[in-house]
């Protein structure tokens, strides 16, 4: 399997118009460099009052346009030329004015001719006033390019440049950067249904203690945000976790083994694929106390009784869906894994060492399938996360008839 699943170099036409939100476009500019993509910056003549061009020249290593009639362009056609040459255009910040621009098809100035010309999606960062947001004209320009395909990311709520507070100001440069990287993802599982499991689990022992495994739940929901990315509906069945669910996928939260189960058994339905990353508890409390259980000197006996197997469950189905494990092992992590697989009977199982992954950013991992293993080297667990949707994506294809 090819390891690195990041597209080629993407190129992306960054265009900033007039906001104070200008500052953290320099930012996101920074950042997507550093994701390896290709950034031409566009200003318009208001954003160059917030930054200088020599900030954006600086940060994307190429010069800034700013100009409907820059000679420097042989053919004198920069609205058409610079709009070919990218896979999509990100307007950040966009303002008020130009979105009222783009929704009637104005062309007055470079941004908004090139934007008028172009054959690329169009994605806008929405940046104003919480007024002017919500104004009914704003609001208006807004429904009419979404009608347009035109994809509107934000904006976030809170304090604002203005002193008020309210809807408008524009996602941060990292969100933004997060959705450009998402947005060029291959749509390799469109269509499909996943359900993922993530996080531990937590058996009571009475009202207040319980037994855990430890699991931050990071590559979980790494897992479903790389399925969204690759154009998947997912369903996120979480223990308890720290950690916020992608707004698009359906969230349902557990705690016990059994909730667990119950809830897989719940939304299995209609899943294509099921990915089991929970480090679900191998065993409760047989008589799990309601009251707090009041301190002794005494030595106290649990009595714990196995919990069942979710992914054993529902490989087991006559119809399951196609089945991912993953084992975070201490030692002897191939000889387990791949034994773990066979008992399982699953087509792919993700290991790797539980004391390098657990609460890590980053880890290394192995995949198992019927072809034999595949090392994918240490990277962080998005980057992982999406490599193991391409691999479940290439033994999806495999399958078909
Ligand atoms: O705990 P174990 O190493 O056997 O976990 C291997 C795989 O089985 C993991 O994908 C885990 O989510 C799943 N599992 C499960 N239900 C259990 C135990 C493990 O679904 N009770």
């Amino acid at each position: 399997m090819a390891e690195a699943s990041l597209p080629m170099s993407r190129r992306l036409l960054l265009g900033l118009t007039g906001g104070v939100a200008v500052y953290k476009a320099a930012e996101l500019a920074r950042l997507l460099i550093h994701d390896g993509m290709d950034v031409q910056a566009v200003m318009t003549e208001s954003a160059c009052r917030f930054v200088g061009t020599a900030t954006l020249q600086a940060l994307t290593g190429r010069p800034v346009f700013t100009d409907l009639w820059d000679t420097s362009i042989a053919n004198s056609m920069a609205h058409i030329d610079l709009s070919r040459h990218v896979d999509a255009i990100l307007i950040a910040p966009a303002s008020a004015d130009f979105i009222a621009k783009l929704a009637n098809g104005l062309a007055d100035d470079l941004l908004s001719t090139l934007c008028l010309a172009r054959d690329c999606p169009l994605l806008i960062a929405p940046a104003m006033n919480r007024q002017m947001w919500e104004n009914s004209a704003t609001q208006r320009n807004l429904s009419a390019l979404r009608r347009d395909g035109v994809l509107i990311l934000g904006p976030a709520s809170g304090v604002q440049a203005c002193g008020e507070t309210g809807m408008g100001r524009m996602l941060e440069a990292h969100e933004l950067a997060e959705t450009m990287h998402a947005f060029f993802q291959p749509k390799l599982l469109k269509g499909k249904r996943v359900l993922i499991t993530a996080g531990p689990t937590y058996e009571a022992i009475d009202a207040v203690r319980g037994i855990t495994n430890l699991s931050s739940g990071k590559m979980g929901y790494a897992v479903t945000r790389a399925a969204l990315e690759a154009g998947a509906e997912a369903a996120l069945i979480s223990g308890p976790v720290c950690l916020e669910a992608p707004p698009a996928a359906k969230l349902v939260g557990v705690v016990s083994a059994e909730d667990m189960l119950a809830a897989v058994k719940k939304e299995l339905l209609h899943a294509d694929v099921f990915i089991s990353v929970a480090a679900v508890a191998d065993y409760r409390i047989k008589s799990a106390s309601k009251q707090k259980t009041k301190k002794t000197d005494n030595n106290i006996k649990l009595e714990l009784i196995p919990n069942p197997d979710i992914l054993e469950f529902v490989a087991g189905l006559p119809n399951p869906p196609f089945c991912v494990g993953f084992a975070a092992e201490t030692e002897n992590l191939e000889k387990n894994a791949e034994a773990k697989r066979r008992k399982k009977k699953l087509p792919l199982l993700a290991a790797n060492l539980a004391q390098e992954a657990i609460g890590a950013e980053d880890c290394a991992m192995t995949l198992f399938d019927d072809s034999g293993r595949h090392r994918l080297s240490k990277a962080p667990k998005i980057e992982q996360a999406r490599r193991l949707i391409k691999h479940i994506a290439l033994l999806l294809e495999q399958q078909k008839p």
